[in-house]
């Protein structure tokens, strides 16, 4: 079965978001109930917490709890992983740069790489934002993961 890791840079707002949006849409609403999915940041500042509460209460309101604990991006996850997706360019280029065989690097992918509204975009980090600036970034997560799902299963 598939398994999708997000990254982002502290994995407390973008990529725990994006985590708790797929975990819904594939495996609380039994569209791909297999999948797994899971979330990272490029820096361990904050491993072991919960998502930011801003993040946790704005995703909250739309029906999607958020659960995990950041933890730190490690080389094993290129093998673990089908496909690896970093929130901005700046998180990709940290990726690829750690990556060491041809078939990691063709595993990462930008969140929006199949997303219908947002398609290349990058996922601003919020971190610094205000409610509306977390919104938007469930707006392109909502996206990106239907995007995702699309891909893993055109039927
Ligand atoms: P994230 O946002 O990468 O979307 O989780 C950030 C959270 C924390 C920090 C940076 C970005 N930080 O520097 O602590």
């Amino acid at each position: 079965m598939a398994s999708v890791m997000f990254v982002c840079l502290g994995n407390i707002c973008r990529s725990p978001a994006a985590e708790g949006i797929l975990h819904h849409k594939a495996v609380i609403e039994k569209r791909q109930p297999k999948l797994q999915v899971s979330s990272s940041g490029l820096g361990n500042w904050h491993e072991g917490e919960l998502p930011d509460r801003r993040m946790r209460a704005a995703a909250q309101s739309r029906g999607w709890s958020l659960v995990s604990r950041a933890q730190q991006f490690h080389h094993g996850d290129f093998f673990e992983f089908d496909l690896i997706f970093a929130a901005d360019q700046s998180v990709l280029s940290a990726l690829q740069a750690q990556a060491t065989e041809d078939s990691h690097t063709g595993k990462i992918h930008l969140m929006t790489a199949f997303s219908e509204r947002y398609p290349g975009q990058e996922v601003p980090d919020p971190y610094y934002g205000e409610q509306a600036d977390f919104e938007l970034v469930l707006d392109m997560l909502d996206d990106a993961c239907e995007g995702i799902l699309r891909q893993l299963d055109p039927s």
